[in-house]
């Protein structure tokens, strides 16, 4: 058994909090499991940039990229830390690795477990079913509005130049200064994440025992970007005939991410309107603090939890831990995936089962599903679960 070389960027505010918990399931696993990690834990963020000057220390990303075969952040952005050209310190952590890595799907599930208190609530039931939201939104992770800021931020990571000399260009009608934002959406972008998530609807469809629809989200009646990712989104899915699909534009697809959840299944967005969906769909599974994600590369893997640093409840043992364990579960399944690992994948499968029991059993759950269990608590409980789990199959 080889371990697997895990990197851990904990970085601000509660990022170090549900890390923390998520570092109990991986021990847990390590003892009582068949899995081994050889773990590095980096210090980063905006507040180790208050502290040091440094995102984080030098060497951090040659590490991630050469030494890691998976990397685990917690959050990063913390109030008043921006370099000095404005970006945020912390963001060639993230934005680096994204960029610099190539994680070019970022994979956003989005399921309701039983148990899980919500606050929305249809017109048509007292409270939602929860067989009623089981999505992915697939997010394209290195281009599109973000483009500069995640090529500044890789450059930053690669020890070179911050800045590269901004283009120029009038805009009619508008005077004086100008901000403004390129947004290149390229066909070889387009067609690596929407054919990612087309093969994900086919894995979806074969582990589910059900018909897996992909949806493609854009804004191609306004913008030429959108267009191109339209017409590319048209191209994969003539190669994948038996996979249903549909289309929306962004603004009356999130009306039906909120009225029909249960229409989606696989759902693929430009970088911009993936950040913003993501977060209104979180609120179907019951918030931030449910949210997980995992940015899929051909070479490399990282997971965060999608919430940010939550500075207001930094320090208190306060928040939910879930997305960020739930991100370690997404890790052991990609881990399995990707290296055929039949020990990674038993594991990925018992975290999923320890996370619902913990839910659906009425357990201890923090102040955002209706509880009032700290952090450590609903970690301790997901840890113990792994275990008894564990013990019961006789691992
Ligand atoms: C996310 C976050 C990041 C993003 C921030 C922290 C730069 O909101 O992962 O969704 O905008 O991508
Ligand atoms: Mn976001």
């Amino acid at each position: 058994m080889t371990a697997y070389r895990l990197t851990l960027l904990p970085g601000d505010g509660t990022g170090p909090e549900v890390i923390e918990q998520a570092k109990k399931t991986l021990s847990v696993f390590e003892e009582l499991g068949p899995l081994s990690f050889d773990i590095t834990e980096i210090p980063c963020g905006g507040q180790f940039y208050l502290e040091t000057g440094l995102e984080w220390p030098e060497g951090s990303f040659e590490h991630c990229r050469d030494d890691s075969d998976s990397i685990v952040v917690g959050a990063v952005g913390w109030p008043g830390a921006r370099l000095p050209n404005g970006d945020v310190a912390g963001g060639q952590v993230l934005l680096g690795l994204r960029s610099a890595l190539d994680l070019y799907a970022n994979v956003r599930p989005v399921r309701l477990y039983r148990g899980v208190n919500h606050k929305v609530h249809g017109s048509f039931k007292d409270v939602w079913d929860h067989e009623l939201v089981d999505m992915v939104l697939v997010r394209e992770n290195t281009e599109g509005l973000y483009h500069s800021l995640l090529r500044r931020s890789a450059r930053a990571a690669q020890g070179g130049e911050k800045d590269e000399p901004l283009v120029i260009e009038r805009f009619p009608g508008l005077n004086g200064h100008v901000a403004w934002d390129a947004r290149p959406i390229s066909r070889r972008g387009s067609e690596r994440v929407i054919r990612f998530a087309f093969d994900l609807a086919e894995r979806r469809e074969s582990r589910l025992g059900a018909p897996q629809k992909v949806t493609c989200v854009d804004k191609s009646n306004v913008t030429r970007g959108c267009r191109l990712f339209r017409e590319v989104f048209h191209e994969v899915s003539d190669k994948f005939s038996g996979i249903e699909t549909n289309e929306a534009y962004i603004d009356a697809f999130t009306m039906w991410l909120v009225r029909n959840p249960e229409d989606l299944d696989v759902v693929v967005l430009p970088n911009m309107f993936g950040d913003i969906a993501t977060d209104l769909a979180s609120v179907l599974q019951g918030g931030m603090g449910m949210a997980a994600s995992a940015n899929i590369g051909d070479e490399h893997m990282l997971f965060e939890p999608v919430h940010g640093s939550s500075p207001k409840h930094a320090g208190q043992n306060k928040v939910n831990p879930i997305a960020a364990i739930s991100s370690v579960q997404l890790m052991l399944e990609s881990l399995g995936a990707r290296h055929q690992d039949e020990d990674a994948n038993f594991c990925a499968d018992i975290l999923d089962q320890a996370i619902s029991n913990h839910l659906s059993s009425g357990s201890p759950v923090t102040y955002d599903l209706g509880g009032n269990a700290s952090t450590s608590e609903v970690g301790d409980s997901i840890a113990s679960l792994c275990a008894m789990l564990l013990e019961a199959k006789g691992a």
